[in-house]
């Protein structure tokens, strides 16, 4: 069955006039993550470069499309992992790169720490070269509209952010049977400045474990949080769960315990793969044995070839 990709492009509700780009995206990057599968490159290969289409494309809360926090700025937080080794990398509350998943594997593979955040992750992300791209470069006509109807007298953030998430990550195993997972998100809307969610929170917005599977998560970070979602998943997989029902067990688990909805996207080590949420919506697709499967809605999973 292998190899395998699963992405996601956020778990809540994506309005209609959303719903055709956000489906196109996530098979698009489904698509070119699963050629770098094809070509030989490694599971850690295939969900950076997945999650790097979906930061580039601005129909997601990640890279470029990033929500704004309070004070209208972007600062985005973002996870690598390989299930061979168990090494992580990430980054939090970073400013000023295009693509935070590509950062946060330098973070992995560059030096010896799991995280870096803020001024820090800048820093080194200028010591490696990246190039530093204005801020108003990541920020989207619909973001600043979201954010300033967020700062109306009466409005509802919580609300509001509950409903429309759009955080975007990605699951693969190799030819080898090597496991990733890679999660990106500009946060949640109107979030206060230096708030870091899930996402760069090993465990939580991401595992990825070659003896188990690997997770990427999306919803409200503070939710996943409490229950250390992905890790949760996995944790019911060692039971002997299939990923499909380690995924409900979990997300049921979440929104009974702390009122949190979401989704996840998970393989194992077979290639099993699942893509499960509590949401209304979550915008996902998976590549494998030349067939692509994608869906919006709970019940969906339309096929075609890639
Ligand atoms: N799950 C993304 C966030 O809450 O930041």
């Amino acid at each position: 069955m292998l190899p395998v990709v699963v992405v996601h492009g956020g778990a809540g509700f994506i309005p209609r006039d959303r719903a055709e780009i956000s489906c196109a995206g996530v098979r698009e990057a489904a698509r070119g993550s699963y050629a770098v599968l094809k070509s030989g490159g490694s599971a850690v290969d295939a969900v950076v470069e997945a999650v790097t289409m979906l930061e580039n494309n601005p129909a997601y809360n990640a890279g470029k499309g990033s929500v704004l926090n309070v004070k209208g700025g972007v600062e985005m937080d973002a996870l690598v992992m390989d299930g061979r080794t168990l090494d992580s990398g990430a980054v939090s509350a970073v400013r000023g790169v295009a693509n935070p998943t590509q950062l946060a594997r330098m973070v992995m593979e560059k030096t010896s720490h799991l995280c870096l955040t803020a001024e820090g992750a800048l820093n080194f992300a200028r010591a490696m070269g990246v190039p530093e791209v204005p801020e108003e470069s990541l920020i989207t006509d619909y973001a600043r509209m979201r954010w300033k109807k967020n700062l109306e007298p009466g409005a509802n953030p919580v609300e509001s952010q509950m409903g429309k998430m759009g955080t975007v990550g990605a699951v693969a195993v190799d030819v080898e049977g090597n496991l990733a997972c890679a999660t990106s998100t500009g946060g949640i809307i109107n979030k206060m400045e230096g708030r870091v969610g899930d996402t760069p929170c090993i465990g939580c917005g991401g595992y990825a474990d070659n003896q188990i599977g690997a997770v990427s998560p999306t919803g409200h970070g503070e939710a996943i949080m409490k229950v250390t979602l992905s890790r949760l998943v996995l944790f019911h997989m060692e039971q002997g769960k299939s990923p499909k029902e380690a995924s409900d067990l979990a997300l049921d688990y979440m929104k009974e315990r702390v009122k949190g909805l979401g989704g996840v996207v998970v393989v194992d080590p077979k290639g099993t793969w699942t893509a499960r949420f509590s949401s209304l919506q979550m915008a996902w697709a998976a590549a494998q044995q030349e067939q692509l499967h994608y869906g919006l809605y709970h019940g969906e999973d339309f096929t075609e070839p890639i």
